[in-house]
């Protein structure tokens, strides 16, 4: 199957991962009926690292028609059959963890540790649901009537579409796919264009662990993103759509799948408050700081976006903050010793600079960084801004390596800043007071909270948001349960 494609522009143990030719239709990669390419780019360099083609509306509907075909065998596998293929897929994840993260890298910038870390984390889904679903009992329910045995039966939704972005390029989609397989769905995934070397890398993975022709198809685009985004939402053979996103293409998205009442499940963007009070540890806070807001390069939609620190700890903080940000080594993520890489655009870029600017115009000082990095590729040198004032960054999601520190007095107006935002994914806060641990979790308006750590993801809690970053929950148990629909069995007459 590798021999007719191009060669990886990367050294790899394992070519076939590289795939050239295009998405995966029905267990083949394939062209499609489109007639460009696009362009992969390095964002370490700016150089292009290769070009895919671009796929159609037409191949978008031939791919849900494969998923529809071959949803009648495997919605009828047995947990047990899925669950040995999920563990296979787990297995070959990590036997060729090493070429997954060296793509990773080379199409997403981060660093090669965090593209490792992400390969296991990613990887995680896998043997989780695999341990899961093997768990999916029903529910024997009391009956009013005599006579009547009330069962209820977990199914399988159907046809699923999956659409998802460019900072987890792995993770991102086996977070959703593990789980949708898991419960017996087939899948359509839309990959992002900045990042598809990765998804199309999974699907070799997929093929190579057995699982059958159009249970996992990816369609690929730049160019037609909003129609092949439109055709997932409105084709009426899909009943699930799972998005990780915007809020404002989530929005889009929401209105067009409206007319035949899919499920969703949207992880949206966040705008995450990081709250030090007066009695936090502070080299714990710095550390939770540093992994929470410049994970990534500050490209996660859970790091923390305002970092609120109360009046008595504030300057100790933020001299801290400054001196580990002084110690990043930025650069290409495949250079030895990198700790952060680039960002995924000139556009990424330009935000942060907008935002720094913004905030400085408003009255905040630049403790360090504060500008483009002028070497090849999109660079933004990892910044802290102390005493900011009511800006930008207050409700919009920066999503890059910018740390704003807000100063404050009291708990209770930490927590209204907190909440003041129309969205609500993650939330942190560093304490040592137990009654406060309770009361801040329970106020804040966000989905996951993280109290004295700056990370909180893993396969097994669940992750998602409230307001307007979404609905629906991945990872977890409560995950499963999004991609399967309940059916009541009342059997009479007994
Ligand atoms: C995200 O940015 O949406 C995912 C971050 C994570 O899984 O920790």
């Amino acid at each position: 199957m590798a021999s007719t494609r191009a060669a990886p522009p990367i050294k790899l143990n394992n070519p076939s991962l590289w795939v050239t030719e295009g998405g995966f239709i029905n267990g083949k990669f394939t062209k499609g009926t489109g007639t460009g390419t696009f362009d992969v780019i390095n964002p370490g360099n700016g150089k292009v690292l290769g070009s895919l083609p671009e796929m159609t509306v037409a191949d978008t509907k031939e791919a849900i028609q494969h998923a529809a075909t071959a949803l009648k065998s495997w919605r009828k596998t047995s947990e047990y059959e899925r669950a040995a293929i999920l563990q296979k897929i787990f297995q070959l994840q990590m036997d060729n963890a090493e070429d997954l993260a060296q793509i990773i890298t080379a199409e997403n910038g981060k660093p090669l540790a965090d593209a490792r870390g992400e390969i296991s984390y990613g990887g995680s889904y896998f043997s989780w649901y695999a341990g899961e679903v093997v768990r999916n009992y029903g529910d024997v329910i009391p009956s009013l009537v005599k006579g009547v045995q009330n069962t209820t039966l977990k199914q399988p939704i159907g046809v699923c579409a999956i659409i998802t972005p460019w900072n987890f390029p792995n993770a991102m989609v086996t977070r959703k796919l593990a789980a949708a397989l898991a419960a017996g769905n087939t899948v359509v995934l839309k990959a992002p264009s900045e990042t598809p070397y990765s998804a199309l890398a999974l699907a070799e993975i997929l093929r190579q662990a057995g699982v059958p022709e159009g249970v996992f198809n990816v369609v690929l685009t730049e160019n037609d993103t909003p129609a092949i985004g439109k055709e997932l939402c409105e084709n009426p053979t899909i009943h699930k759509l799972s998005f990780t996103g915007s809020t404002r293409v989530g929005k889009i998205l929401m209105s067009q799948a409206s007319g035949t009442l899919k499920k969703l499940s949207f992880e949206l963007g966040g705008n995450a408050p990081f709250i030090v009070f007066d009695d936090a540890d502070l080299d714990k806070a710095v550390a939770g700081a540093v992994a929470c807001k410049f994970r990534s390069s500050g490209q996660t939609c859970v790091c923390g976006n305002r970092l609120l620190v109360q009046d008595g700890i504030y300057d100790q903080f933020a001299k801290k903050l400054v001196e580990a940000v002084k110690a990043f080594k930025v650069g290409q993520g495949a250079h030895d010793g990198i700790t952060h890489g680039p960002l995924i655009h000139q556009a990424a870029v330009n935000k942060v600079q907008d935002h720094v600017d913004d905030a400085v115009a408003k009255g905040a000082k630049v403790l360090v960084g504060g500008k483009k990095m002028s070497v090849d590729g999109y660079f933004y040198e990892p910044t802290v801004l102390g005493d900011v004032q009511e800006c930008a960054i207050d409700q919009e999601e920066t999503f890059g390596p910018l740390a704003p520190l807000y100063r404050f007095k009291t708990e209770e107006e930490a927590i209204e800043r907190a909440n003041d935002t129309e969205v609500g994914l993650a939330g942190y806060f560093f304490t040592e007071n137990i009654a406060r641990v309770h009361r801040v979790s329970a106020a804040l308006e966000v989905g996951m909270v993280g109290v004295n750590t700056g990370l909180i993801s893993q396969a097994g809690v669940p992750f998602g948001g409230v307001k307007e970053s979404g609905f629906g929950r991945e990872g977890s148990k409560y995950g499963l349960q999004d991609w399967q629909q309940i059916k009541l069995v009342a059997l009479g007459g007994l």
